[in-house]
């Protein structure tokens, strides 16, 4: 038989017997007939599969003006997202949203690496006067991350090209003192103002220099060009980036009057979107803050939050917000529902905001509660464009901190909520006194009231293979289930196409290793 004669037997089969398994995604989480669900307590029921993994897209919105490749985003957490997680969950295809426990000029700072990490031009390159010294070119090493600066006459672009001071330059140069023209390299080879992208690359490639400057007919220097800029377009072929060719950054901030300034500092670095960031986010400080963006910067799409009812969406919506955050106490180092007895289990949350936002054209991340690969494909059925993580990302490599070997003898990282004691005490301490972060409207009291724990979690190695296992991971699961991309998810679940079952207690024992007398859980190879 082919394979259309095949399915229609199969309808065949099935008109005679028409009620459907599995339920429709509202039936599932009619909270009325059995009280609200989370992640665990559901499971998606298996489709047909008749294409490879391979071929399904993630593509997402995650606000309303930026599309990336992979729904996965890092939340703004102390522990969790600095400028290292921000370039690689943008090079892997997804999203890292800065946060904002420091000073406005550190996190400006960050925004600003992320922006120049990867370039097509780079506009703005890092330049050196003949007076600088080796010492100098070597500070500024550490704090960029990257080397190879041009010099020119009087350190600015525009100026006369003396010369490129390399990594290799300045090394095992043992004289800091010396003036960068004493080391730089003065064998330059240059491309001429008006060169496209793709011939300045390949003068890059043939040239076997770190980098390529570009200089109009006076010789004076206009942009640069990095062969690693080139090489990591080889590597990273989801990069959310812009035409530019330079990363999406986003960054968070709070609601206070302070932050207006904070923004504008971000928004100089050049930042793209802004995650106004507080636990509860329908606040008449919030709608404030969001019209005041809109107004004044309406280049940066901004994601309001978080929320996990339509009534507070509403509001927010209404403000002007491009995007929203969806998730209260669900998060693994949050005591938020314990103490505040306020919240909403995610999975009802998740589908509760995310239904009435489509309506508006509003995209919403699922934030918090995501302990595994299944979690994030659950939130994007259930209609989240994205999902965010916290406690699952802050044992990777890229996140802020460094190692240590815990009581037990595992070598674990710090991973603490910002509503913990820990980080409100920490912002006391800032200089700037209301410099950072104020999510939990207690910061500043004098009895501040804890809505998070400090802790610490597991090493998970590098996102650059941590990602990369997530996204193979939820193609596979919609191929599972049958669909394509993550579009036809959405319409799947909400056509009662793709059905749902809940899980009693003992059907998520079943779903868990079981009877084994040792296991070692490896989860990616
Ligand atoms: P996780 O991925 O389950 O660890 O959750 C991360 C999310 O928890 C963050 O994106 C925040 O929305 C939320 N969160 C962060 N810190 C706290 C806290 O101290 N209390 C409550 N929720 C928190």
């Amino acid at each position: 038989m082919t394979e259309i004669q095949d399915y229609t037997k199969a309808m065949e089969i099935l008109a005679e017997y028409p009620t459907r398994d599995g339920l429709h995604v509202d039936s599932l989480l009619d909270s009325d007939s059995h009280g609200a669900l989370t992640y665990n307590d559901f499971l998606i029921l298996p489709g047909s599969i008749n294409f490879p993994a391979s071929d399904v897209s993630l593509d997402t919105k995650v606000t309303r003006r930026f599309t990336i490749k992979a729904p996965l985003l890092s939340s703004p957490m102390d522990t969790v997202t600095g400028h290292n997680m921000a370039i690689h969950m943008a090079l892997l295809g997804g999203l890292g949203i800065i946060h904002n426990n420091c000073p406005a000029d550190e996190q400006a700072d960050m925004v600003r690496k992320v922006k120049r990490y990867e370039n097509g031009f780079i506009l703005d390159p890092i330049v050196l006067s003949p007076t600088a010294t080796v010492e100098d070119a070597k500070q500024l090493k550490v704090k960029w991350g990257f080397g190879g600066f041009p010099v020119t006459e009087n350190g600015n672009l525009h100026s006369k090209l003396l010369g490129i001071v390399t990594n290799r330059d300045i090394q095992f140069h043992d004289k800091p003192q010396d003036s960068v023209t004493t080391v730089m390299s003065t064998d330059l080879v240059t491309a001429p103002a008006g060169t496209t992208l793709a011939e300045a690359n390949n003068v890059l490639r043939s040239s076997k220099k770190g980098k390529l400057p570009i200089v109009d007919k006076d010789g004076l220097l206009i942009s640069l060009l990095s062969r690693s800029d080139l090489m990591k377009n080889i590597h990273y072929p989801l990069a959310s980036k812009l035409d530019s060719k330079q990363l999406i950054c986003a960054a968070a901030i709070s609601t206070h009057e302070v932050d207006k300034i904070r923004l504008q500092k971000l928004v100089d670095a050049g930042l793209d979107i802004v995650v106004v960031d507080s636990s509860q986010g329908n606040s008449m400080y919030q709608i404030a803050m969001i019209k005041y963006i809109k107004q004044q910067f309406p280049q940066i799409d901004v994601i309001a939050g978080n929320i996990v009812t339509r009534e507070q969406a509403a509001a927010l919506i209404a403000a002007g917000a491009d995007g929203l955050r969806i998730g209260m106490g669900s998060g693994s180092a949050c005591i938020t529902q314990e103490v505040m007895a306020v919240g909403r289990p995610q999975a009802a949350a998740v589908r509760s905001v995310c239904s009435f936002a489509a309506r508006f054209g509003v995209p919403c991340i699922a934030d918090g509660g995501v302990q595994n690969l299944g979690h994030i494909v659950k939130g994007l059925a259930l209609g989240a464009s994205t999902v965010m993580m916290g406690g699952l990302l802050a044992g990777t490599t890229e996140s802020p901190g460094e190692y240590f070997v815990s009581k037990e003898g595992q070598l674990v990282k710090a991973y603490r909520g910002m509503g913990s004691i820990a980080v409100m005490e920490d912002k006391g301490q800032s200089k700037e006194g209301n410099a950072g972060v104020s999510r939990y409207f207690s910061e500043n009291d004098k009895v501040k009231v804890a809505q998070g724990v400090a802790g610490s979690v597991i090493d998970r190695g590098s996102v650059t293979k941590f990602l990369p296992y997530l996204v193979t991971g939820i193609q596979h699961s919609l191929q599972d289930i049958g669909v394509r991309n993550l579009d036809s998810l959405r319409d799947g679940v909400e056509r009662g196409i793709v059905r749902f079952e809940m899980r009693s207690g003992s059907a998520q024992a079943e779903g868990n290793v079981n009877g084994l007398h040792t296991h070692e859980k490896k989860l990616y190879a």
